[in-house]
């Protein structure tokens, strides 16, 4: 079944957004298959971006997702990588969508409150990242 990363930036842990976060996937479908709480350094956050190395706003954005602790979290379900950046709504909050996360609850891409993997093969490569540990193999619907 397909996954994919989701990650809670330090503005959406520090404005109480995980529960309301976490609740829009659920009730969507989706399955909770690994979530931590965890505050990341430096060379972990610039592997995280390195796709984004050469941008302008590259060490900004690093200095952003240090500086207080993120929900990273892999999610499972039919079509999660593509639906859930749906969920989150478009990168630049002005233009994301009402409904989405990012049109209800940001208005600064430098702020956007979550990150999802943009394609499979980079939920595989971000969900490895950042959940080494074999990921907890349980699914939160009752059976
Ligand atoms: P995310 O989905 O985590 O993927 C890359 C991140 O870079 C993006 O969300 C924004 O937080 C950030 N980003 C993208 N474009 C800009 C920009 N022009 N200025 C500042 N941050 C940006």
């Amino acid at each position: 079944m397909e996954q994919t990363f989701i990650m809670i930036k330090p503005d959406g842990v520090q404005r109480g957004l995980v529960g309301e976060i976490i609740s829009r996937f659920e009730k969507k479908g989706f399955y909770l298959k690994g979530l931590k709480l965890i505050t990341v350094d430096q060379s972990f956050a610039e592997k995280h971006y390195a796709d984004l190395s050469a941008k302008p706003f590259f060490n900004g954005l690093v200095e952003y997702i240090i500086s207080g602790p993120v929900v990273a979290m892999i999610w499972e379900g039919k079509n999660v990588v593509t639906t859930g950046r749906k969920i989150i709504g478009a990168t630049n909050p002005a233009e994301s969508a009402p409904g989405t996360i990012r049109g209800d609850f940001a208005i600064d891409i430098g702020r956007n409150v979550i990150h999802g993997s943009d394609s499979v093969e980079s939920a595989k490569k971000e969900i490895a990242l950042w959940f080494p540990e074999s990921p907890v193999n349980w699914q939160s619907s009752v059976h």
